[in-house]
């Protein structure tokens, strides 16, 4: 009996790819170890995004070496972004990694390990879908599913279309059915993952209508399969936020009140640097139209602090738009300069490390400001909570997500995969507390 470990780094997309990594594997096979000792096979998946991305990963791969100092036999896999975004210097650097391979080769490690070469090989090509492989799913009520592979934008500090590649959706039909098997196995959540996910389906000239898409098609079709009560999605790009998708979210009863809308930057001058093809008014605008059509909706954001020529100037215009805007939540990151990226070749109005520390300081604390007063509105309102399971903070109560994307830890009794309604009676710009209704007001 051969065994593999398995340790995901990085996003959604990433965590998902894992997932059909472990299918494939157990397809063929292996059985998932507790931990890297146990395991015939060690695999990493990994992410690229940022420069401290890498160094945790390098670290890990260190360990992983010394495993397989004291025990040869052992086969090292790297997948994922880190490994396509450094295929070149891949084996040169790290020559006790057997197999490596890119986000779009993910089925090659199934034939790399059921072939008798076992000379290193690295397989970095883009084509095909993990989406396409069976999956081991990691929760019984929720789902990942990819829509779309890659990134046609060209936003200049990020890595992922170098490591992703050119934007290719996956069939309409292919993609209902997908969500219709989840249904039928007792899935009642999906996520629909792409890199800009409402660009989907302008590829589209495969599958059973040849006919391009509209991301709010698909989000109608899977609204309309039993059994499917949420749908979120994860991301959309401002550039192409169409009032189509933000309807939908007012009509469809599976669509859940929550967008994730990345700003970025507030500074138009630096939305441009970035080349993310919207400037401050359009996203503004963006927000006013979800606020119209869906006045309770989550809204929340990535931002990046210290982008190469970002001023105090432009960072104070972040700060406005995030207290205008009022996000539910943000995740905030400081710039980081990638390899092979056209920001990480910008030489003039590099912004100091600790001036990026205290820019990053300022955001986060209008961020929490205003996540913590837009949570107020859930005080005192009994919301739909898909149950998770034990609160990580106290194993007495229990935590889930409301439809808005708020965790909520509650005291109840429910298993996980529940929906159940919850009192709300505190929150905070992270969490929402509080306490299940009367059992005969549960959802089930
Ligand atoms: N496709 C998604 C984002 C994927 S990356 C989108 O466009 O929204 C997730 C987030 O990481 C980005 O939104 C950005 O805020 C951040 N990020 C990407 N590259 C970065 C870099 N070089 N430095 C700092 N943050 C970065
Ligand atoms: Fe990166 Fe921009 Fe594509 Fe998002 S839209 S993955 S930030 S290039
Ligand atoms: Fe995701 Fe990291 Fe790749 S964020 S797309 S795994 S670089």
């Amino acid at each position: 009996m051969k065994h593999y470990h398995l340790t995901t780094f990085g996003c959604q997309m990433n965590a998902h790819d894992s997932e059909r990594m472990k299918g494939m594997l157990e397809g063929i096979g292996y059985f998932e170890a507790g931990e890297q000792a146990d395991a015939d096979l060690i695999l990493f998946n990994t992410c690229s995004i940022r420069e401290k991305a890498d160094s945790r990963f390098v670290a890990h791969l260190g360990h992983a070496k010394a495993v397989k100092a004291t025990r040869p036999d052992v086969l090292i896999g790297v997948g994922g972004c880190w490994a396509q975004s450094v295929k070149d210097e891949l084996f040169a650097q790290f020559p006790f990694v057997d197999v490596a391979f890119g986000p779009g080769q993910v089925h090659k490690l199934a034939e790399f390990l059921t072939s008798d070469s076992l000379t290193a090989q690295g397989f970095f090509e883009f084509e095909g879908f993990a989406g396409d492989l069976p999956s081991k799913r990691a929760r019984d009520v929720q789902a990942w599913v990819q829509i779309s592979v890659g990134c046609n934008m060209n936003c200049s500090y990020c890595i992922v279309p170098s490591t992703r590649g050119r934007e290719v959706s996956r069939p309409f039909n292919t993609l209902v059915a997908e969500c219709e098997r989840l249904a039928a196995d007792g899935v009642r959540e999906v996520t629909l993952l792409g890199q800009n996910v409402n660009a989907y389906g302008r590829d589209l000239r495969v599958g059973g209508d040849r006919r391009p898409r509209r991301f709010s098609e698909l989000l109608r079709a899977v609204d309309a399969i039993d059994g499917i009560e949420r749908i979120r999605y994860t991301s959309p790009h401002p550039k192409d936020m169409r009032e189509d998708v933000i309807r939908a979210h007012a009509e469809l009863p599976a669509l859940c009140e929550h967008i994730h809308l990345p700003l970025q930057a507030g500074s138009s001058r630096i939305l441009k640097a970035m080349r993310r093809t919207y400037d401050r008014s359009r996203f503004m605008d963006r927000v006013a139209l979800i606020r119209e059509h869906v006045p309770d909706c989550a809204l929340t954001t990535d931002i990046i602090v210290g982008f190469p020529g970002e001023t105090e100037a432009d960072f104070a215009e972040t700060l406005e738009v995030v207290e205008e805007v009022g996000f539910d939540g943000a995740f905030t990151f400081v710039f980081s300069p990638r390899r092979g990226t056209e920001a990480a070749s910008i030489t003039e109005g590099l912004v100091g490390h600790e001036e990026k520390v205290e820019r990053m300081q300022r955001l986060v604390e209008v961020v929490q400001r205003r996540g913590h007063e837009r949570a107020q509105r859930f005080v005192g309102r009994a919301l739909e909570v898909l149950v998770e399971g034990p609160s990580r903070t106290d194993s007495a109560r229990l935590r889930g997500r409301s439809r808005h994307g708020k965790a909520v830890n509650f005291t109840g009794s429910a298993r996980a995969g529940a929906m159940v309604e919850v009192e709300i009676h505190s929150a905070s710009s992270q969490t929402l507390a509080g306490e299940q209704s009367l059992p005969a007001r549960a959802l089930v």
